[in-house]
């Protein structure tokens, strides 16, 4: 993205250092500093990975998350592979793509630093570290272009986490949000989930919000249909983890009630991702494999049973998004509507 470059390198480091929450990610030294997102906001702790079986393991168990970010820590991942164990690198590739099968920036990410570090293993670092770069620019041209929808006054809803923790910049979703008050000074507010069973919403969406002075509204997830239904809210942004040719949208679960219910009382619905989260391999939602994580994470709350013993559990990471329901995607390229997803470049 050098030569399209839509931001100065003085213009980027200035905009990187509006933001005052840690960075999830940072690669020195030959290892990866990954900061543990599960013990957020309380503490803030960097673990070392120093080969990709680690970085593995702190996508697997969530220490990292968020669709352009897990692809970040995935392309670091095999930066690590191709410089220390290059006998495995295919190995890796396989094994760090199944970690988070939803993301499609995942599989992306892994299999481009894969195509350079087959040819030579020490480019991988810095195809890697340009990966990070280009999703901060992507994700500081989407915030601009996302913050054009928000008018000042307006009350803005968003579900899961999708700012700086989840990806470069100050993230998606999040990002047009931090965008419009930091950037474009429009006093703006805020409802956001709580997003069961992780609880990104309140950890962490929560926590980003303070950190740039957003004045922000916590609720439950099953709140949010009565906000849209008193038109409590004027605008709904969420991110995105995969986005399907025909434009259905696999995001955190609940998304699809939020947008049945903002298309059920006409609020506006916008996704806002990169690029790099749609797949133009897929027609549609339905081929969105959907990940679901371990029972633990829905009957355990803070060591504390929830649910009588052997209960039977459904948990389902995402859900999908038809796309007549979406009023537009909120791209690095603009906003644009489902049919132009094909021409994206
Ligand atoms: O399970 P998570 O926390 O990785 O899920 C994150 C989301 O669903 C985000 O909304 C999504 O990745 C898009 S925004 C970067």
């Amino acid at each position: 993205m050098e030569e399209e470059s839509a931001f100065s390198r003085e213009e980027l480091s200035w905009l990187l250092a509006q933001s005052k929450v840690p960075r999830p990610l940072i690669f020195d030294e030959g290892a990866l500093k990954i900061l543990d997102q599960r013990i957020l906001p309380g503490k803030i702790v960097y673990i070392d990975a120093n080969s990709w079986e680690e970085v593995a393991l702190a996508i697997k168990s969530m220490m990292v998350r968020g669709a352009p970010m897990i692809g970040i820590a995935g392309a670091y991942g095999m930066a690590l592979a191709a410089t220390k164990d290059p006998g495995n690198i295919e190995r890796a590739a396989i094994e760090l793509k199944k970690t988070r099968p939803t993301a499609i920036n995942l599989s992306w990410a892994v299999d481009r630093v894969l195509r350079i570090a087959m040819e030579n293993p020490e480019g991988a670092i810095s195809e890697a570290r340009e990966i990070e770069a280009e999703d901060h620019e992507r994700s500081f041209l989407i915030a601009k272009n996302g913050s054009s929808l928000i008018k000042p006054g307006m009350r803005v809803l968003t579900h899961c986490n999708s700012g700086s923790l989840a990806a470069g910049g100050f993230g998606t979703a999040l990002g047009c949000i931090i965008w419009a008050k930091l950037i474009d000074g429009k006093e703006i507010s805020v409802f956001n989930t709580e997003t069961r069973p992780y609880l990104q919403g309140s950890r962490l969406t929560s926590f980003e919000l303070a950190s740039a002075d957003v004045p922000d509204t916590l609720i439950p997830d099953m709140a949010a249909s009565l906000l849209l239904s008193k038109r409590m809210v004027d605008l709904v942004i969420v991110g995105a983890d995969r986005v399907a040719r025909n434009g259905d949208v696999a995001n955190k679960v609940g998304t699809l009630q939020l947008a049945i219910s903002a298309h059920h009382y006409g609020i506006p619905f916008y996704v806002a991702s990169p690029r790099t989260t749609f797949d133009m391999s897929i027609e549609s939602g339905k081929e969105i494999p959907i990940e679901e994580r371990p029972a633990e994470e829905l009957v355990i709350f803070n060591g504390i049973k929830m649910a009588p013993d052997g209960i039977s559990v459904f948990n389902p990471a995402f859900d999908v998004a038809p796309f007549n329901l979406v009023t537009g995607y909120i791209t690095e390229s603009g906003v644009i509507g489902a049919w132009k997803i094909p021409y994206l470049d």
